[in-house]
């Protein structure tokens, strides 16, 4: 693939602008400076950088944030600042979207593609991706609340009760909660309807993904191979 193109699919900016960045010198691929946009390298792994910053050729972005409380899942955002600020140009620019959304005030687990048949999957209410929360309640949690939530709790709006796949304790106010599904608000109207509310929600893990220990809030990192295996993974 011609450099030029290779930058374009990475999203550097148009093929003109791609052409520039080489032409002005601030593109090396495999560690060596290369300054000919139309310079011929197979993709597959490559590793370039612009600006001495280094990525790697990926077909598909795909990617997880820590999401901070205080962020938007939206390119529109209403009161706070967008999600989207927190991830470089490039990503934003291959045009990666939310799968699925969190509340402004829940942190945790965010997942990103331009794939779009990813998104499908992981989206579609069909495939039934679990997702686990780390619910910390106002009030402690007592076994009658946590056998709602399993057995199902009836929802304004909702033609059925939603019932959580699991609910585990934690401490007194806090359990851990999967979901099948990704309804608005899912788990604060849930938690609510058995009695109970929401003080603060973490997403901690999407299918057999865990939100790793060592990814600090506001910082992301791309999904590998093994990483896409295990969302899909019951
Ligand atoms: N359920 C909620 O209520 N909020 C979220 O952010 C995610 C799930």
């Amino acid at each position: 693939m011609q450099l030029e193109r290779l930058l374009h699919s990475q999203g550097f900016g148009t093929r003109k602008a791609c052409r520039a960045l080489a032409r002005a010198g601030r593109v090396s691929v495999a560690g060596e400076p290369c300054g000919d946009p139309f310079a011929d390298f197979a993709p597959e792994n490559l590793e370039f950088a612009v600006d001495g910053e280094t990525w790697r050729y990926r077909e598909k972005a795909t990617l997880m944030l820590h999401k901070p409380p205080g962020y938007e899942c939206s390119h529109k955002p209403l009161h706070h600042p967008s999600v989207f600020t927190l991830l470089p140009e490039p990503l934003k620019a291959r045009g990666v979207q939310c799968v699925g959304r969190l509340d402004e005030d829940t942190r945790g687990l965010l997942l990103f593609t331009d794939d779009g048949q990813l998104l499908h999957r992981l989206s579609s209410p069909k495939h039934k991706v679990p997702k686990v929360y780390q619910v910390t309640a106002k009030h402690p949690v007592d076994a009658a609340q946590m056998a709602a939530l399993t057995g199902g709790v009836q929802l304004r709006d909702e033609p059925a009760p939603l019932a959580a796949l699991a609910c585990e304790p934690v401490s007194e106010r806090v359990i851990r909660l999967t979901l099948a599904e990704g309804k608005y608000h899912q788990v604060k109207r849930m938690v609510a309807a058995a009695g109970n509310r929401v003080e603060s929600l973490q997403r901690i893990a999407v299918g057999g993904l865990a939100l790793p220990e060592d990814l600090a809030e506001g910082e992301w990192r791309w999904l590998e191979e093994e990483d896409l295996a295990r969302l899909t993974a019951k």
